[in-house]
């Protein structure tokens, strides 16, 4: 069983991993990543290989303060900095000018590389103890769900994980919110965590990434992503299901109309979007598990968390 408490000693024996060019797999506050030392392509290939992932799209490096910013990024804009000062540790990616010290393996030969400070105390504990930056995309098969708990990357990644620190429930629940600093607009590459609105208060106006980006093709840009084997289709609010399919439901509340579903899945007792990003992909994974011919859900509002969440059912939904 990989999957081990974070107490210091599993700590401390997880950094010597990360340190021997090995992969750990831990919690964040958005979701579980898969590590290995961002310093180290070989260590990186091996992130790529268990996801299965495609060489094209670049890793996120993850560090614990801003003095470990410095050894890896060329330049911090100024719009960068307040971002920095007000969401980490958090939620936020930022892109950023790299320096060579960064593989080009881990950023698919871009010229930028993707940094974020993790909230988390596992992940934290993790980074402190091997005091280097670590590369961990989500701990999923690519284009699989996201795990936002350790036995989600247990069944999904199992042996290929040597050591999966367990770290609860994440609490956001969906993976960070990602803008590219690089220009002299700031451009929102994928939706996340903390809301467009919130980051766009303290830098200004954001521009959206589709157009403006050439290469890569994020996640956020792909058409199927974050999905279920299961088809899953979003319903506009006057749609209904189709009753001749075996269907589950993904309900937003303990108040949704009652579809006469044997199989349905809440993800908030009172309409929070914060408490349905916390359980989206959880409630998906276990509707996932129950060999329906279609998973139903009613579309989000797209304020605040909403766009995360309705950018990772479009995914979801997308063939
Ligand atoms: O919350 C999160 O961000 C989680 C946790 C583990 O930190 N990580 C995560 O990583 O979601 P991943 O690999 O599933 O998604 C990161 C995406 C990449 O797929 C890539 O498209 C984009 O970030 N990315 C990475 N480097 C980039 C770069 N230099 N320029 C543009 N996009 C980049
Ligand atoms: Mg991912």
């Amino acid at each position: 069983m990989p999957i081990v408490e974070a107490t210091e000693e599993n700590i401390a024996k997880a950094a010597e991993l990360i340190r021997s060019g090995n992969l750990v797999a831990f919690a964040t506050e958005t979701v579980y990543g898969l590590g290995a030392n961002a310093l180290d392509a070989q260590a990186c290939e091996k992130i790529f290989h268990a996801k299965k992932r495609p060489h094209y799209d670049p890793l996120i490096v993850h560090i614990h303060n801003l003095e470990q910013l410095d050894s890896i990024v060329e330049d911090f804009p100024e719009k960068a900095q307040l971002a920095a000062q007000e969401f980490w540790p958090g939620p936020l990616t930022m892109v950023l000018t790299k320096k060579p010290s960064i593989p080009d393996l881990i950023t698919s030969n871009l010229s930028t590389v993707a940094v974020r400070i993790p909230a988390h105390p596992v992940a934290r504990a993790l980074l402190i103890k091997s005091n280097l930056p670590i590369a961990a995309p989500s701990a999923n098969p690519f284009g699989y769900l996201s795990p936002t708990k350790a036995i989600h990357v247990e069944q999904q990644l199992g042996e290929s994980v040597p050591m999966i620190l367990n770290g609860g429930d994440c609490e956001w629940g969906v993976e960070s919110t990602i803008i590219d600093f690089t220009r002299s607009d700031a451009i929102l590459l994928r939706h996340g965590g903390i809301p467009l609105e919130e980051i766009e208060k303290i830098c200004g106006p954001i521009k959206l990434g589709k157009s403006a980006l050439e290469k890569p093709l994020a996640p956020g840009q792909l058409p199927s992503h974050y999905s279920p084997r299961t088809p899953l289709t979003i319903l506009k609010n006057d749609d209904s299901p189709d009753f001749s399919l075996k269907f589950g439901f993904l309900g937003h509340s303990s108040s949704d109309f009652d579809c006469k579903c044997e199989y349905i899945e809440r993800v908030s007792s009172s309409n929070n979007l914060k408490e349905a990003a916390h359980n989206l992909f959880s409630a998906l994974h276990k509707l996932d598990k129950l060999n329906l011919e279609m998973i139903y859900v009613y579309e989000f509002s797209e304020q605040g968390l909403g766009a995360a969440i309705m950018d990772r059912l479009r995914k979801a939904a997308a063939k």
